[in-house]
């Protein structure tokens, strides 16, 4: 709810508020967020006093000599007039001037939110605050949006700019910005590399900046757009915390900033790097949504954003509703498919259970590695010489769905599109490009290069009757410069663009077909994306050790929905290891899963315990994929997560061992997101009799102690090995 009281805005959601006011000067001082507080007739406890100037300090205006930004919580900031601190906005006017001066001149209040424009946005049941300011110096407007979410305790923002008369550019222009008394915080953000994404790091703030950022181009995987400030004593259960996502694949910031006097400044939003933009009289630019939420303690943070980016995020057909357990050729094959092994394939997959069979990367003409063919999206008729029409009968006959990657922004120099329209790649004239995998990005930036892409990938999805799309994206742009010299002041972000109007056009041809993001794994992970792809190839790490961790790191800001997780061969490709294929299932379970290795070099029993295993996800499929989803606190020779239902009646939880240590004691395992009253039977997947029975309270607060963390097997107890799993499934009346 949002409620105006004289010249205090207060956003309330279920357990949180948002307070701000406006001061005499016309400018926005931030008052309160948190804990939700009540309504009261006097606030003026949260005004910031400022009885003495100190030296040093610069007063905004003669009427008040104390009156100093750099000192208050401010709500929105710029440059020039005494706040030194990182700003949202800075504009640059036609003197070169960057002196602003944006003022409160009016506000609305009003159900609901409106889309913006070209950008992926959240939707659903909401109300909205716009505030008004214009700048004194350049008469420019900015309209400061906030959507409370009542529900999920999420609050979206993001940021319009309009000139007026006179022409200005935009330097920077961030979606938004909080201003939290105190300094004893600490960030987390969650950076790595391919194959290693989403590696939660925590920082302790200290006086200064601390920047998390992509100049990449997409999101990353260096550094991904959410991010969750802590305060001292944050953990999973108790103390405050906030996050912040952007809804942006493009290159984004996210800035902390500690001032001298103890005030704590976050911002997010498009990176400033490589960014300026022109707006003539009247033009506008709208920044991406925000989504900041608070919550004690991180599970509820996690819980918050779960429930947000299921409702208010992922939308369509694919809103909501089971996901299919697919095999994908890409780790059993690589480039060497053809029509003959995919239908064996097929037929397998269909035996065991799998409902969808993914022909990745090497179907088109010419691609038999990765130097060639990106752009010329026919497919190869050595490989398959009956065409994909024929191909997707076959698969219907079968009886499983046909999926099939994509990589739509790229180019390779050896392909038919490349020689035709060398200047629809990213480069510089006279400058050789920089390849990454052999390959150059389109620019996407121009009409032209996205109405050619969108009806020539149209054309191949309506050739064949396919259900499933990967959308992958395997290289960082280098060589940023367009061949329409008017896009370069700010063309990473019009490149940004173009991917969203393509991601538009095409999912929007197609809404029932389950389009799953990817960029060479995690490398464009966010709630851009999820705006048009209900899930994500998290990454291309398949080992059950690393994907817990991954997993685990991307649960943080992310639901088990949004996940793409498979199960694959032995040793693993990316690092050698081996790990039992009830490990690898379990942990591709927690998200959405999927299987990638050839099912004819696997035993007779491997093969049965697959069909087994797809079987019991499909019984559990429903609370695997959207129930809620926890982290168990542990040990650190140990991992866990677990699912609850909605009625809290059913739940499955995975206990996972690092290494097998000798002659240790088993954890306790504390449970938690359980109905404290009710009675659990606990069994362990596959088992026909319950091994225990207790109450809520007992599991959540006393916890397990398990007997020895080990298994039966031929009739012996034998010990739960290195990277062994347990799985248990709770049951109640
Ligand atoms: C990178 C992806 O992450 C892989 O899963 C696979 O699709 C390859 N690209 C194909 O080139």
């Amino acid at each position: 709810m949002i409620t105006v009281v004289k010249n205090i805005f207060k956003l309330d959601s279920e357990e949180t508020s948002y307070l701000f006011r406006v001061l005499d000067t016309g400018h926005l001082e931030q008052l309160y967020y948190g804990k939700k507080i009540q309504v009261c007739d006097d606030y003026s406890l949260l005004f910031e006093k400022h009885g003495i100037a100190f030296g040093n300090t610069v007063a905004y205006d003669q009427s008040d000599v104390n009156l100093c930004l750099e000192q208050l919580c401010l709500e929105f900031s710029t440059n020039g007039k005494g706040d030194f601190r990182e700003p949202i906005l800075q504009i640059k006017d036609r003197r070169d001037c960057r002196v602003s001066d944006f003022v409160y001149v009016g506000h609305q209040v009003y159900s609901g939110k409106k889309e913006v424009e070209g950008l992926p946005s959240s939707y659903g049941a909401c109300e909205t605050l716009e505030i008004i300011l214009e700048d004194r110096v350049t008469r420019a407007q900015v309209v400061l949006h906030y959507s409370v979410f009542e529900r999920c305790d999420c609050i979206v923002r993001r940021m319009s700019v309009i000139a007026a008369e006179q022409e200005i550019t935009l330097e920077r222009a961030l979606s938004m910005q909080l201003d939290l008394p105190g300094e004893d915080y600490s960030m987390v953000t969650f950076n790595g590399a391919w194959v290693r994404e989403m590696q939660g790091e925590e920082k302790t703030l200290s006086r200064g900046i601390y920047v998390n950022d992509s100049k990449t181009g997409v999101s990353s995987n260096h550094h991904n757009p959410f991010v969750i400030l802590k305060e001292r004593d944050c953990v999973e259960n108790s103390g405050g915390c906030y996050g912040v996502h952007l809804i942006y694949s493009g290159n984004h910031c996210e800035i902390a900033e500690v001032n001298p006097y103890g005030r704590t400044r976050i911002l997010s939003g498009i990176n400033p790097h490589c960014f300026s933009r022109k707006l003539r009289a009247g033009e506008r630019f709208e920044t991406p949504e925000s989504v900041m939420s608070y919550a004690r303690g991180t599970a509820q943070l996690s819980k918050n954003f779960h429930a947000f980016i299921n409702e208010h995020i992922v939308r369509g057909h694919w809103k909501n509703k089971t996901r299919p357990v697919l095999l994908n050729s890409w780790e059993a094959n690589y480039f060497d498919i053809d029509e003959e092994k995919i239908l064996q394939q097929a037929r397998k997959a269909q035996a065991l259970g799998f409902e969808l069979f993914v022909i990745d990367d090497g179907w088109f003409e010419g691609r038999n590695d990765d130097t060639s063919s990106l752009g010329d999206w026919a497919p190869d008729h050595k490989k398959f010489p009956n065409g994909f029409k024929t191909l997707s009968e076959e698969f219907e006959k079968i009886g499983i769905g046909m999926g099939l990657w994509i990589e739509p922004e790229m180019v390779s120099e050896n392909s038919g599109l490349f020689r035709e329209h060398p200047d629809w790649a990213l480069c510089v004239p006279g400058l050789a490009p920089s390849c990454g995998r052999n390959q150059l990005v389109l620019d996407l930036s121009r009409d032209d290069v996205c109405e050619h892409l969108i009806s020539t990938i149209i054309k191949r999805i309506q050739s064949a009757k396919i259900s499933y799309i990967k959308w992958d994206m395997n290289r960082n742009l280098s060589d940023v410069c367009s061949a329409l010299l008017s896009h370069n002041g700010d063309l990473y972000h019009r490149f940004t663009l173009g991917y969203y109007k393509l991601a538009a056009a095409i999912t929007g041809a197609f809404p029932e077909i389950l389009f799953e993001g990817c960029s060479a794994g995690g490398n464009r992970f966010d709630l851009g994306v999820m705006c048009y792809m209900p899930q994500i190839w998290a990454s291309d790490n398949t080992d059950a050790h690393c994907r817990m961790q991954i997993q685990r790191s991307v649960s943080f800001g992310y639901p088990q929905s949004v996940v793409g997780a498979h199960v694959s061969a032995l040793p693993n490709a990316q690092t050698g290891r081996l790990t039992s294929l009830q490990t690898r299932f379990g942990v591709a379970a927690f998200g959405m899963l999927g299987y990638e290795l050839d099912l004819f070099e696997l035993s007779e029993r491997e093969q049965n315990d697959i069909a087994r295993q797809i079987a019991w996800y499909k019984q559990h499929r429903g609370m695997m994929q959207f129930g809620q989803q926890y982290r168990l606190t542990l040990p650190t020779n140990y991992d866990g997560m677990m699912v609850v239902d909605d009625r809290q009646q059913n739940a499955v939880v995975l206990m996972y061992q690092t290494l097998h240590l000798p002659n240790d004691v088993s954890p306790v395992v504390k449970l938690t997101g359980l109905d404290e009253a009710r009675r659990y039977t606990i069994s362990e997947m596959g088992a026909d009799q319950p091994f225990a029975t207790a109450n809520g309270d007992l599991l959540m607060n006393c916890g397990m102690k398990l007997e020895r963390f080990s298994h039966q097997e031929n009739g012996a107890g034998i010990y739960l090995p290195d990277f062994g799993v347990k799985i248990f499934c709770l049951k109640s009346e």
